[in-house]
């Protein structure tokens, strides 16, 4: 045997259904599908940033510069960190993998408070970590601070999730720092989801070394088929990241598309609070569909638990209709069946509200 043994026995990662397989399957037309499983943003980009994508493509025999200063420099303005504070990749997944390359030897202690985005237990796995996960309590979305702290001792990394996906739900900027502060563990805060709610912990990264805050072009920036992620971190870590990355990580036109984008963020704030403006009627009208109770969320989607039909049945019967959402039952953490949706555009949301209506009479 050539390969480790253990991988055999991991399961993908589970990315839900995409509108060419639907669109196949139940021989519905592409364009009448209404994709609300990825949490993608569903606005058309500006036109100064498809321009600078077709633009670049002209140079797509060339490679990319590998320090990416431009993006970098972007970054620094938006965040308001030094450029020695930021690390690149190809996405924040690929900057999750690479956290765990830096921190995890075999049998490291990672702890997961559940439920939770995850990739964080299959990129631990594949570094052969030993994982603590932390299950909510009752009815709780997810555990409380003491129990986390409790698991984290002798811990390598703690991963958090705010907003966290799939419940929307933001951690305490208290609780993160008290974790930050009473364990000797690296504390990891994906904030992909950052920018719908507005609140981070990325202006500590300076002030504490065991803190890591990662981000994403793929949601507020809409950028979800470039792949363009970036950490903040002290400058020691930001530093390794950077290290043992792919110098090419980033393509061409990606890196271009997100310069394009940092320069048009006034047009993604405008977005990002029509979907925070939809994200609520959708919250509103769901609350009033017997058999369904939507969770608050801070984030561009909602999760919605299901009182009385098997996710199963629910996702077919939208599937029919075009409509694709995320089946989350079964995710460690998460009790009793639930979907994850997306907030699309008023008329996308629109379609669902009334298919949802529909189905649950
Ligand atoms: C919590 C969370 N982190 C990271 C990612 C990955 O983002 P990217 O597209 O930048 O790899 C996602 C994507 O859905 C996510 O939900």
């Amino acid at each position: 045997m050539r390969y480790r043994l253990g991988l055999e026995y991991l399961e993908s990662y589970d990315a839900g259904e995409f509108p060419e397989d639907v669109s196949a399957r139940y021989g519905i037309a592409r364009e009448k599908i209404v994709n609300l499983n990825s949490n993608e943003n569903p606005y058309p980009l500006p036109e100064r940033v498809v321009e600078a994508i077709v633009e670049e493509a002209k140079l797509a025999s060339r490679y990319p510069n590998p320090s990416y200063a431009e993006l970098k420099r972007g970054l620094s303005r938006y965040t308001g960190l030094a450029e020695e504070n930021i690390a690149l990749a190809n996405g924040a997944g690929e900057l999750l993998s690479h956290i765990c390359t830096l921190f995890l030897e075999p049998l490291d202690r990672v702890v997961i408070p559940l439920p939770t985005y995850t990739m964080y237990a299959f990129l631990a796995m594949l570094r052969d970590a030993s994982i603590a996960f932390v299950e909510p309590a009752g009815e709780a979305l997810y555990p409380g601070v003491e129990e986390i702290i409790g698991a984290a001792s002798n811990a390598k990394l703690v991963f958090l999730c705010s907003p966290n996906n799939p419940t929307g739900a933001v951690v305490d900027e208290g609780d993160i720092m008290r974790m930050v502060e009473g364990t000797e563990a690296t504390v990891v805060v994906d904030e992909a989801y950052y920018e719908f709610c507005g609140r981070s912990v990325a202006d500590k990264v300076g002030e504490y070394e065991n803190l890591v805050v990662v981000r994403s072009f793929s949601k507020f920036f809409g950028l979800a088929g470039m792949r363009v992620g970036y950490a903040l971190a002290c400058e020691k870590i930001a530093g390794l990241l950077e290290k043992i990355r792919n110098p090419f990580c980033i393509s061409r036109a990606a890196e271009r598309a997100a310069v394009a984008a940092l320069q048009e963020v006034e047009y993604f704030r405008k977005v990002r609070d029509k979907i925070v403006q939809e994200r609520e009627r959708l919250f509103n009208e769901l609350k009033n569909i017997p058999g369904l109770k939507p969770y608050p969320s801070e984030a561009n989607f909602l999760l919605v638990k299901l009182l009385r039909m098997p996710a199963a049945e629910l996702m077919d019967r939208l599937y029919r209709r075009g409509i694709i959402v995320r089946n989350v039952s079964g995710l460690p953490g998460l009790r009793g069946d639930h979907v994850r949706i997306t907030v699309g555009t008023p008329e996308e949301n629109r379609r669902l509200i009334s298919a949802l209506r529909e189905i649950m009479a």
